[in-house]
């Protein structure tokens, strides 16, 4: 069972007025978690005292919820609270990372949401998208997340317990007892894992492919997009992945997809590798990129795919420079 909480506010007091934005609120709660209404076992409504309480659980059964029970209450009064405000509470029979909404003013609520901005850099491997994630990060003095770690980091788990990478039961104990932080040094991400450092070792060859495997699970991909969404709502930040503009965070401020093509990426990804003095072979390389691709683009959950509002960027062509001020640009213009 999830809590997805919510909240909105009315102009007025006006039975017109709660159930737009009601059915606005619910529909988006819903849209955004991807539930069905009937895996929704109730629902609470808490209004400030300037709305009429009763009816927001009325303007939610005429909005179709009307499976699950249904409850509204008053909230006492706060001093310099927000006025005309409905919150929500969805109780939801089904295993996901909540996603809260919070709309029309109500966000304000929320001082943690209101103060950041949250960058989505989403892109197949290679792509440049954790170059550019990084440069943009250090100039906009802003956090860099790097959540194909994260999913590196889970591979890593399930390699050294020897557990098989489509066995999906085993993982989800390891999961359950996974101890994954992510630390900073020097603006570094470090990647700890069972409190040891391995921002090195998960960067190998087998563990992208092993990451690339483990991510099609849903109790991976659920841990995951909850810690990511947890440092995104408290902090600004450039997160780089394949579903951020997607599924992890719908509504950031800014999204960009990055691609190049097979032979540009596995070039980078080989001299990346070789100036590490690890050696590899250019042609199995790139026959694993394209293999990582067609995985992480045909999985059933949060594939990679472009946001239909993420500005598209193809690097084959393009320095960093160039792909930098390029990103730069669109954000300058949208601000
Ligand atoms: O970005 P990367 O190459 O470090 O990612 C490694 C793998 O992790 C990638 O092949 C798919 C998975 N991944 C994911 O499924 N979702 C993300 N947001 C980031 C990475």
């Amino acid at each position: 069972m999830v809590v997805i909480r919510g909240a909105t506010t009315i102009a007025a007091d006006e039975k017109e007025e709660i159930r737009a934005a009601v059915k606005e609120l619910l529909e988006q709660a819903v849209n955004r978690n991807g539930i069905n209404r009937d895996e929704i076992v109730s629902i609470v409504f808490s209004s400030t005292s300037d709305i009429h309480a009763y009816y927001p659980s009325k303007a939610a059964r005429e909005a179709g919820f009307e499976g699950c029970a249904l409850f509204s209450a008053q909230e006492p009064e706060i001093v310099d609270g927000l006025k005309l405000c409905i919150r929500v509470m969805l109780f939801v029979e089904k295993e996901i990372a909540p996603h809260h909404v919070y709309l029309r003013g109500a966000k304000f609520l929320r001082k943690d949401l209101t103060s950041v901005i949250n960058i989505a850099i989403d892109g197949p491997a290679g792509s440049g998208k954790s170059t550019v994630a990084k440069r943009l990060s250090a100039d906009m003095g802003i956090l860099y997340l790097d959540t194909g770690a994260m999913y590196r980091a889970c591979a890593l788990k399930v390699l050294q317990a020897g557990v098989d990478l489509n066995d999906e039961t085993k993982i989800v104990d390891l999961m359950r007892d996974l101890k994954l932080d992510i630390a900073y040094e020097n603006g570094a991400q470090k990647t700890i894992l069972d409190g040891r450092d391995v921002s090195e070792e998960i960067r190998l060859p087998h563990v992208s492919m092993a990451a690339s495997s483990v991510s099609k699970h849903a109790c991976v991909r659920m841990k995951m997009v909850e810690k990511q969404r947890e440092i995104a709502e408290k902090m600004s930040c450039v997160l780089d992945g394949r579903d951020i503009g997607t599924v992890v965070l719908p509504d950031a401020d800014f999204k960009f997809f990055l691609t190049a093509s097979v032979d540009v990426r596995a070039k980078r990804r080989y001299d990346e590798l070789t100036a590490k003095g690890i050696s590899v072979d250019y042609l199995s390389l790139k026959a694993e990129i394209a293999e990582r691709d067609a995985q992480d683009e045909g999985r059933a959950i949060a594939p990679l795919k472009r946001a239909e509002d993420a500005v598209l960027v193809d690097t084959s062509d393009l320095s960093v420079e160039e792909v930098v001020a390029l990103v730069k640009r669109k954000i300058q213009e949208k601000i």
